[in-house]
């Protein structure tokens, strides 16, 4: 059973996907002039803000002799390591200064980087972009051009709010991944009067389709079994809802929701700590409930709620894998999940071979499962 072999060989070496953006920090909590520290995909960072606010990422490792950068000295323009008082450039990594230097010794400073990676604020996030890992041993030069920019939220109007959320979890991306994209867990998990309960379940048809780097839950009507989707119908009256739920690889879930001239967007990522943690990052985007102020941190409550259902299965789930359990996908509620692994197997195939990516779906398709 062929079929059933990959979620077994991912889960126990969890390959994290290099030359996308990753979200770093939410940007609300990086201010000026001061350091801070993240992890993503096992790689150190260092992040912070110049004088004028523009966020930088460099790898959290002097190149001299590794001593951390977050400890050194930033002026706003130039970090200084506290080692031995190198000086960086943190928008390119470009070394500016070796204190101890004497006047004829004539070493290339300006030939010496310290990693930097580009980064970008978008929607209340820093991004920072993780290019391809260079040949080992090479060192660092300057950062590379990312092949695009930063994913942005889709928005249908000049105004609108935003929020967000985040919980870490202590499992692989992968299974942050297809834990989030797995329709069947819901009625369990995310048991509660005002949304639905295990006695709710039915049958579902959703369909499917391909789109680059990734599929699309087709725009439908949502589930008519919960409370906020009747009160929605209402609020809005609009004739009809749509929802379109969108996943593309590395990590990335959008869910855009339109009724009437109201919309409500949220862009969802889980994003690679180390091999064996990841992070979820909610941010929501709407022009709804203007006339409803208190609804938004309803909204929030809810959310919150689900996230922090998932965190704790996760949480349980880890025990259990501790001791690498075989596991399996089953059709059609995991279906999504076999497209995720063949969607990253694809792209590092392409990547490995200079070959155009090779999509695992052929065409729009038709799940089917109780939930
Ligand atoms: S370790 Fe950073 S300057 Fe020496
Ligand atoms: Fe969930």
């Amino acid at each position: 059973m062929p079929e059933l072999d990959l979620p077994q060989r991912q889960a126990t070496d969890t390959l994290m996907l290099t030359g996308f953006w990753y979200r770093a920090l939410p940007a609300d909590r990086v201010h000026r002039n001061q350091l801070y520290k993240a992890t993503l995909l096992e790689i150190p960072l260092v992040i912070g803000r110049d004088r004028l606010g523009q966020p930088f990422a460099m790898r959290d490792a002097c190149p001299h002799r590794g001593m951390p950068l977050n400890c050194g000295q930033f002026d706003g323009e130039n970090l200084e390591c506290g080692y031995h008082g190198w000086q960086f450039d943190v928008h390119n990594g470009q070394c500016q200064l070796i204190p101890s230097l004497t006047a004829d010794q004539k070493l290339k400073v300006d030939r010496i980087y310290a990693g930097s990676y580009p980064c970008e604020e978008q929607d209340n996030f820093i991004w920072v972009y993780i290019p391809d890992t260079g040949p080992p041993g090479a060192g660092f030069g300057p950062p590379s051009e990312p092949r695009d920019e930063a994913p942005q939220i889709e928005k249908f109007t000049d105004k609108y709010k935003l929020a967000y959320l985040q919980a870490e979890m202590p499992v692989s991306i992968d299974h942050g991944i297809i834990g989030l994209m797995d329709p069947a867990h819901g009625p369990f998990v995310h048991q509660a009067w005002w949304w639905r309960s295990r006695h709710s379940i039915h049958e579902k048809q959703k369909n499917f389709e391909p789109i680059p780097n990734g599929f699309r839950m087709s725009a439908h009507t949502p589930s008519s079994n919960s409370a906020p989707y009747k009160l929605l119908r209402l609020y809005a009256k609009a004739d009809s809802i749509t929802t379109t739920i969108d996943f593309v690889l590395p990590n990335i879930r959008t869910e855009t929701i339109r009724a009437g001239k109201y919309w409500f967007s949220s862009l969802t990522t889980v994003t690679p700590i180390t091999r064996n943690r990841c992070r979820i990052d909610v941010v929501a985007a709407w022009n709804l409930f203007r006339l409803f102020p208190f609804v938004p941190g309803l909204m929030k409550f809810v959310f919150a709620k689900f996230v922090e259902q998932d965190r704790r299965t996760m949480e349980l789930q880890a025990e259990g894998l501790q001791h690498n359990p075989h596991l399996m996908l089953i059709d059609d509620a995991d279906r999504p999940a076999k497209w995720y692994f063949h969607l990253k197997a694809a792209y590092l195939e392409s990547k490995r071979t200079g070959s155009e990516m090779k999509h695992p779906m052929s065409g729009p398709v038709t799940l089917k499962w109780r939930s």
